[in-house]
């Protein structure tokens, strides 16, 4: 009665086959578990480290609770499906600022990079359209301002009421898209995500010699669009490119409010066409307007309750001398045209 030894038993050849098969499953799943565990770890989670600690940037600030709050509004509603808010270093998006920087986001998580744009760039709207009342009417409804805007009306932030309640801002919805009584005021909401897009500014980057540098130029420097303040060349080369520039420039920078045609926005926003300021012999005021802003000031018999931005930091003297060429020769006006050492003359005089 003997049971054979087990050592002594020959395994069956089927056996041992099936054995060696599994091991190197067992070795094909494992490794490859460990290689994408590998490279998840090298290519997602060391970089995510690696970025999170990056300083702010000199000037980026966190946000207050109400422009979080804003963040929250700006989420929800979907903005980023169609606004990116990052700035690529490509000659293409000089106009929305300098190329964003890795320090730019520190207080931004997640960030809200987009990659859409149905509408403009929104890295810096804060300083491109600093204007309270222009974005609550854009928001309220985009076509009162941008006639051809496709972006949707954001009107249920905002409340219709007999009377503005005390320290809210009433929105000067211009006749044909106001609502048929009362007046419009910002909600909660609407007064978050406002303060949330005033806070999206780039501050600009010190180059190491510790001057702040043009970024918007050095972004594309092969590019032949104008030049840094400093670097400015005298004058265009020719009137004509000069006009052009000027039209351009009008555009992206004054149309928001004082619309394409010069016409403004009745009560809101004045005219430009027929306006005395630009049909002036002298430029003097015209110059000071564009460069330093204006606000409560009596222009044609209205006294308008929003502001005119300043545009000293964004436009050279160049480009203003352009654009006030434009609004003087443009809808039937006749003002004398400027030189870009007038209005250099007029930045220095205030400094
Ligand atoms: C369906 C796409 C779409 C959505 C969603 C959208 N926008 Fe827009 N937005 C646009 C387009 C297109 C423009 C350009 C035309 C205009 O100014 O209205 C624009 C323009 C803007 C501008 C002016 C930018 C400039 O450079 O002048 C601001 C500010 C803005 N949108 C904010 C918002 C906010 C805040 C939200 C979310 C509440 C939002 N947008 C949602 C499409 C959109
Ligand atoms: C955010 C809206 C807005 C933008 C953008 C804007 N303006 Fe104005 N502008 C105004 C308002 C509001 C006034 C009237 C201010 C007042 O009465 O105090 C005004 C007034 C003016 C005046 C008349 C000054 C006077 O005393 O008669 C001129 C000229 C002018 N703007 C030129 C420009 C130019 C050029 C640009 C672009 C570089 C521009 N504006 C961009 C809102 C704007």
């Amino acid at each position: 009665m003997s049971t054979p030894d087990p050592a002594q038993v020959p395994i069956p050849k089927a056996h041992s086959a099936q054995g060696r098969s599994i091991s190197k499953l067992l070795l094909i799943a494992g490794g490859s578990t460990l290689i994408y565990a590998l490279l998840a770890m090298l290519m997602g989670v060391l970089p995510g480290f690696a970025l999170s600690n990056i300083p702010p940037g000199p000037g980026v600030e966190p946000l207050t609770p109400l422009q979080a709050e804003g963040r929250e509004v700006y989420v929800a509603n979907g903005c980023s499906y169609c606004h990116t808010q990052q700035v690529r270093p490509l000659a293409q998006d000089k106009i929305f600022g300098r190329p964003s920087a890795p320090g730019d986001f520190a207080y931004q998580t997640p960030e809200l990079l987009g990659s859409e744009r149905t509408g403009p760039d929104l890295t810096n709207i804060g300083v491109r359209q600093p204007s309270e009342v222009w974005q609550y009417i854009h928001l309220y409804n985009p076509r009162a301002v941008v006639a051809e805007s496709v972006m949707p009306s954001f009107d249920w932030m905002f409340n219709v009421v007999d009377i503005a309640p005390p320290g809210v801002t009433t929105v000067p919805v211009p006749k044909p898209f106001a609502p048929a009584n009362g007046v419009v005021v910002p909600s909660r909401q609407a007064q978050a995500l406002l303060a949330y897009l005033q806070s999206l500014k780039q501050p600009k980057l010190p180059s190491p010699a510790g001057q702040p540098i043009d970024m918007a130029t050095a972004a594309a420097p092969a590019s032949n669009a104008p030049t840094t303040r400093a670097a400015a060349p005298a004058e265009p080369a020719t009137v004509a490119s000069n006009a052009a520039q000027g039209a351009a420039l009008f555009v992206s920078h004054c149309a928001a409010c004082h619309q394409a045609s010069g016409e403004g926005m009745a009560g809101v926003f004045p005219p430009l066409k027929g306006n005395a300021v630009v049909n002036d012999a002298d430029p003097t005021q015209h110059i000071q307007v564009v460069l330093h802003g204006l606000s409560g000031a009596n222009v044609g018999g209205v006294v308008y309750g929003s502001a005119m931005p300043p545009f000293a930091d964004a436009l050279s003297d160049a480009e203003v001398a352009a654009i006030i060429n434009h609004e003087r020769m443009s809808w039937g006006n006749h003002g004398a045209p400027v030189t870009t050492k007038q209005v250099a003359g007029a930045r220095e005089k205030k400094k």
